[in-house]
């Protein structure tokens, strides 16, 4: 059978059905139609079974599905890095693939601490964190991240004395920078947008810092824009803003097709690597990195991407979202936050979502809240009539007399 994700399958409800998916439309078994206002885990920008991407498999698919990148290459992972390296700013040249987004994420904390080491620093096995970080499953990305998952292993090993989290305040950057800054290797954040941790929105002004304090003391600052990337935040990515070390993209990067990521790196790191010692090359090497139907989607995606005006089509969600929720209140809301092709309403209890799920699936809606948290992540080629009903549906659920839900989703 299978095991379901983030569940306790002794009481979990029965997950929807899909029977096939199209444009922003998931179909149930049940002959539902739903919008899916959450992307497949913020995913799917383009929607489903888009025509342009499902040719680019099966034209893939006619050569091969894969090949290993240990001692083989082919074109289609060439020209993905090519695109890559000419696309992203700066000198964020240098693509390590990978196979989700959280293994991209230990590649970068690995090149991060190999970077020193390979220098001869041993002192720097520190990294900086922020509080409600999120950035994966695996152990490493568990240990940076402040999550929920990360409890029970605090539980068993303690906290990590190699990692410190701070929140997101200037003040608190500055002093972690003072006292830590010749252990740390590297600063890794979310940037903008923590989604994970509660869809928390700030400032670039603490970016624009933190890269002046990583550049003062010799850290390396890691973006994890597995989330954040191709447009969600309204920017094509952050690092248009402020430029990191090392960039780590996921998620969108096939367009939700296929599990691909890529964790890339600028000249400085590459160089830190590059020697005739063989002890400093990277020891890292996913079965699947590289996937040539994963490359050849993500090639098409990006093409999408350039060619649709997807940062209009983003801005276009967020003109639609803040007019929808100009002036909506509760007082069982917290807060309310919008930014780019993401919006949450944060509500004080949790007990307050219970049941969201099934009244937005009668409503012919997808929508999965967490915690406190009921938020939209929508596929960017999503009509203004489907958003506004995604919305809607939000809304109505504060303003409904009482819980009348009832089915079994
Ligand atoms: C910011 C961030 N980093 C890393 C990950 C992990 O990606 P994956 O689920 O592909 O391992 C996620 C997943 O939600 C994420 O939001």
């Amino acid at each position: 059978m299978i095991w379901y994700p983030y569940q306790q399958m002794k009481t979990m409800q029965p997950p929807i059905k899909i029977r096939r998916a199209e444009g922003v439309f998931l179909y149930t078994e049940d002959d539902a139609k739903l919008i899916d206002g959450v992307s497949s885990w913020w995913s799917t920008i383009h929607g489903y079974h888009h025509p342009v991407l499902d040719s680019a498999i099966h034209t893939q698919l006619d050569s091969f599905a894969h090949v290993m990148l240990g001692g083989l290459t082919h074109e289609p992972a060439e020209r993905l890095s090519e695109k890559l390296q000419s696309w992203l700013p700066g000198d964020l040249d240098y693509c390590f693939f990978s196979d989700s987004g959280s293994v991209a994420v230990e590649v970068s904390l690995k090149m991060a601490l190999q970077y020193y080491m390979n220098r001869g620093d041993t002192r720097r096995t520190m990294v900086l964190s922020l509080e409600h970080a999120y950035h994966g499953d695996t152990f490493k990305a568990m240990e940076v991240g402040d999550d929920e998952d990360y409890h029970f292993v605090l539980s068993a090993y303690g906290k990590s004395p190699h990692v410190v989290h701070i929140p997101t305040e200037i003040a608190a950057l500055e002093q972690a920078f003072a006292l830590y800054g010749n252990q740390l290797n590297c600063m890794i954040v979310e940037p903008l947008l923590q989604g994970a941790g509660g869809m928390r929105m700030y400032d670039v002004s603490f970016l624009e810092r933190a890269r002046q304090l990583c550049d003062a003391r010799g850290v390396l600052l890691i973006f994890d824009e597995v989330a954040t990337g191709f447009g969600r935040t309204g920017n094509r990515f952050v690092a248009d803003l402020v430029l990191p070390d090392i960039l780590v993209l996921g998620k969108a990067l096939t367009g939700g097709y296929i599990g691909h990521a890529v964790t890339v790196a600028n000249e400085k790191v590459f160089e830190g690597f590059y020697s005739d010692d063989p002890g400093h090359a990277l020891m890292h090497g996913p079965t699947f990195m590289g996937n040539a139907l994963a490359c050849s989607v993500a090639l098409k995606s990006i093409e999408l991407f350039e060619n649709e005006h997807y940062l209009e089509k983003v801005r276009n969600i967020e003109r639609i979202t803040r007019r929808e929720l100009a002036n909506f209140s509760d007082p069982r809301i917290k807060e309310i936050r919008i930014m780019g092709g993401c919006s949450c309403i944060e509500v004080l209890d949790a007990k307050t979502l219970e049941g969201f799920k099934e009244f937005a699936y009668q409503r012919g809606v997808f929508l999965r809240p967490f915690l406190n948290y009921l938020y939209t992540m929508v596929p960017y080629i999503i009509e203004e009539a489907e958003l506004v009903q995604v919305l809607q549906v939000m809304k109505d659920w504060f303003r409904r007399s009482g819980a009348d839900s009832s089915s079994n989703v």
